[in-house]
């Protein structure tokens, strides 16, 4: 038997249960974790309330998280690599436990350089961030405009779109300005009046937009590029209302280099991902209510 977070129903963060479960087996294109530690993201406690439920009731006790970095202690048929042993980072199943199962192209190695928690909390956040300024398109010579930049796609977002030459201007909170700023952006306070501030902030304009936040961003942004086209969001709910793409898959760009490039990135030092609180597995709860609140700077992991 091993740890593993479950819960039975929707609902608030104490529905998530410390349990013994038996230990997942890998089955073909599959390998075991044991966790070192497991970032936790809004899809979470999305998950968790049951958000994307369409009204029905949970049918049996599920475990949660998709973020993990750990030791592979199994695999399943035919995997060849990683082997037994390695130390990986990415994204898996039920990533809230002692052992998870993940798929291999799901997964990168580990360098010995960057700590637990980071490679634990870079999984869902770091894919999602280089996915998007894909499907943006974005390079040299852009000025891109991206939504809440202090959380933890846009942490991820803003520095990889400056190493792919772009400029970039970031909104976040009065506590975020200057860490936005020590990321290579122009701080932008969000809230009423942003766009102003963005305009003042990049006078010559902005090509694309990022919308991290999901708090009726979409309007004013389109407005700003003078179009939908280059208008991307992963988190508000009206995006078709305005003609902005929703992205929520890998559709139309090639993202196997995206953990790869990340861990070389962490590795050297030119992509920080700053951890803001960790706990142990059994504090799971608490770290859902502390990532709803919403003003983080960075990854909550937890630490199996
Ligand atoms: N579609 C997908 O594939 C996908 C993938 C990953 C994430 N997401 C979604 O993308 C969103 C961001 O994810 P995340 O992991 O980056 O979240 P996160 O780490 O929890 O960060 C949330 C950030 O939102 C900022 N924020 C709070 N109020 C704001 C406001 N009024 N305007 C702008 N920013 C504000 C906070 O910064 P301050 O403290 O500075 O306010 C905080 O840093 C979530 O809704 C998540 O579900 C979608």
């Amino acid at each position: 038997m091993t740890s593993a977070i479950r819960f039975a129903a929707y609902g608030e963060p104490d529905v998530l249960e410390l349990v013994q479960v038996d230990a997942p087996e890998p089955g073909e294109d599959q390998v075991l974790v044991r966790v070192r530690a497991a970032g936790v993201n809004p899809a979470d406690w999305k998950r968790r309330k049951g958000l994307w439920a369409g009204g029905k009731a949970l049918g049996a006790p599920t475990g949660v998280g998709h973020d993990l970095a750990g030791v592979v202690e199994a695999v399943g048929p035919g995997v060849t690599s990683p082997r037994v042993g390695d130390e990986v980072l990415g994204t898996g199943t039920e990533t809230y436990a002692e052992l998870a199962l993940a798929r291999p192209s799901s997964l990168t190695g580990r360098p010995a350089e960057v700590p637990w928690e980071v490679a634990g909390g870079v999984g869902v956040a770091g894919r999602t961030a280089y996915r998007v300024l894909r499907q943006l398109g974005i390079g040299p010579g852009d000025t891109l405009l991206i939504h809440a930049a202090a959380g933890g796609v846009g942490i991820v977002a803003t520095q990889l779109a400056l190493a792919w030459g772009a400029t970039v201007v970031g909104t976040a909170g009065s506590d975020n300005q200057a860490f936005v700023r020590e990321l290579g952006a122009s701080p932008v306070q969000h809230g009423d009046g942003w766009e102003d501030r963005v305009r003042a902030a990049a006078p010559d304009g902005v090509d694309a937009v990022l919308d991290a936040s999901g708090r009726g961003e979409l309007a004013a942004s389109v407005a700003l590029v003078g179009g939908p086209e280059r208008v991307l969001t992963i988190a508000a709910d009206d995006a078709e209302e305005h003609g902005v793409r929703f992205s929520g898959s890998d559709e139309g760009v090639d993202v196997s280099d995206a953990f790869p490039e990340l861990a070389r990135r962490l590795a050297a030092g030119d992509l920080v991902l700053p951890v803001w609180r960790t706990y142990p597995l059994a504090e799971a709860a608490e770290a859902h209510r502390v990532s709803e609140a919403g003003h983080l700077r960075g990854k909550i992991v937890l630490l199996p």
